[in-house]
């Protein structure tokens, strides 16, 4: 479809505009539904397609870790200068606001992550990671370029965007919650509703997934020293040992889920951590363990908060032990990510009409986690699964391991549908607000 066909396409919509229509009928003009694949259709062109593939190679080189994102920063504002995209900075940091469209309500946000991981790239290829011990190896190098490419094509259109369209490029996603920095710095300022997505090894190249509801799993993190009595290895009655008693700590706390957790509403437990004693004859003074805990629920959440630190505390103390427990509160507490159903009913729509309905597919909700949480705790939110399987380009390894690899193929897939998302959640909250479509008709 040419740029003539979408200049038809607008006024057709123009000429529906000016009835006080239902959405029902907007959408289901056939137009409109062209619209997402217009999009791919312009992102897969070779000029836009080497332009993204650039800029993923570039970060791709120089990866930096969370809130020293300081080149990637740069380069996200040398490419929005010469878009022509207004936008501030610095919000935490390093993030970026881009803003494209009328500068006035709606505004509709998309999201890209900027941090890479302390990973030592294995890969050998032309554009390998330049700095020892750092990598993307998460895809955010993609997903900064796939949000340029959705910029791109949204300046181009801008003149259609009734409404406006807010870039967020957040630094600090791999555990250093970013998303709640870019939203005290006022990233969600008049903004209504807020999509992200991310790569997906697992999943076909060409092929998106998500679902409504809970879709990632919130988590928390904890430490605690079990404190005894240290003194010889021979003489145990004269001692307090915090080993024997971190190691009961330990066993309780897998009853938690076992027996009091409904064996429906999947949650975690672990202790990856357990640190203590340096020689075989010494009972030592105190031992420290250290876990994660993971719900798809809110209030399961809580609950398993509060019940890790009952049972440290009341199971160190049935062995003479004390315990202090360290939630690290306000910087590793993940809500859960909990897709909205309307923009999940807005993103099947818009995915389907670009790839076709068997290429959508409905996700399982997983245990890893994801910062874009915060988002959603302020506004409606919707994150996204896209593809990057493509086994005739061979086997690369998954996500946050050192033989990860970005299949280049998926830019326009996820520019085109951060570009289609936002205008159609523009064009929608156009026909649910009939004034000022009536205002928009007396301007043409
Ligand atoms: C985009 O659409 C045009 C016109 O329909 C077509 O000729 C072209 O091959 C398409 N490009 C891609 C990359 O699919
Ligand atoms: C998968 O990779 C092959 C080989 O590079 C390529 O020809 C094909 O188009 C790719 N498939 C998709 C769906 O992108």
């Amino acid at each position: 479809m040419g740029f003539f066909r979408w200049v038809c396409t607008f006024f057709t919509l123009q000429f529906f505009l000016v009835k006080p229509l239902q959405s029902e009928l907007f959408l289901s003009s056939i137009e409109l539904e062209e619209i997402p694949k217009y999009f791919l259709n312009q992102t897969q062109k070779a000029e836009v397609l080497n332009w993204m593939v650039g800029i993923r190679r570039k970060l791709h080189e120089n990866p930096e870790l969370g809130f020293q994102e300081f080149e990637t920063s740069r380069v996200i504002r040398e490419e929005l200068d010469k878009l022509g995209i207004f936008y501030k900075h610095p919000l935490a940091f390093t993030g970026v606001l881009g803003f494209i469209g009328t500068g006035k309500p709606p505004f509709v946000a998309l999201r890209a992550d900027m941090d890479a991981l302390p990973i030592e790239e294995l890969v050998e290829w032309e554009h390998k990671s330049k700095v020892p011990g750092k990598m993307h190896a998460c895809g955010h190098d993609a997903h900064v370029a796939m949000l340029l490419g959705a910029a791109r094509i949204l300046q181009e259109n801008r003149h259609k965007l009734q409404g406006t369209v807010v870039l967020v490029f957040q630094p600090g996603e791999e555990g250093y919650g970013g998303a709640k920095k870019m939203i005290e710095a006022g990233a969600l300022e008049n903004v209504e509703a807020i999509f992200a997505l991310h790569v997906n090894s697992d999943l076909p190249i060409g092929q998106v997934s998500s679902r409504p509801g809970p879709m990632l799993a919130g988590s928390g993190f904890f430490q605690a020293v079990i404190n005894g009595k240290g003194g010889h290895a021979a003489i145990p009655h004269l001692s307090v040992d915090p080993i024997l008693a971190a190691s009961n700590v330990i066993v309780s706390l897998q009853h938690i889920v076992s027996r009091e957790a409904d064996p429906l509403d999947s949650q975690v437990v672990t202790v990856g951590k357990f640190q203590g004693g340096g020689a075989f004859n010494v009972i030592p003074n105190s031992v420290t363990i250290g876990g994660t805990f993971r719900a798809l629920l809110k209030e399961s959440l809580t609950r398993l908060k509060q019940r890790i630190g009952e049972v440290i505390t009341s199971q160190a103390a049935v062995q003479r032990c004390s315990a202090t427990i360290n939630f690290f509160d306000g910087e590793n507490f993940y809500p859960p990510t909990i897709n909205d159903e309307k923009l999940h009913e807005l993103f099947s729509k818009t995915a389907r009409n670009m790839l076709g309905s068997r290429n959508v597919k409905e996700s399982k909700p997983l245990t890893g986690s994801e910062d874009f949480a915060f988002y959603q705790e302020v506004v409606p939110g919707y994150m996204f699964f896209v593809g990057l399987k493509n086994e005739t380009r061979g086997r690369t390894g998954s996500e946050h391991n050192p033989m990860f690899m970005v299949n280049e193929d998926v830019l326009p897939y996820g520019a085109s549908l951060h570009a289609s998302l936002a205008m159609q959640y523009l064009l929608e909250k156009e026909v649910e607000n009939p004034e000022q479509v009536r205002t928009l008709h007396d301007e043409l």
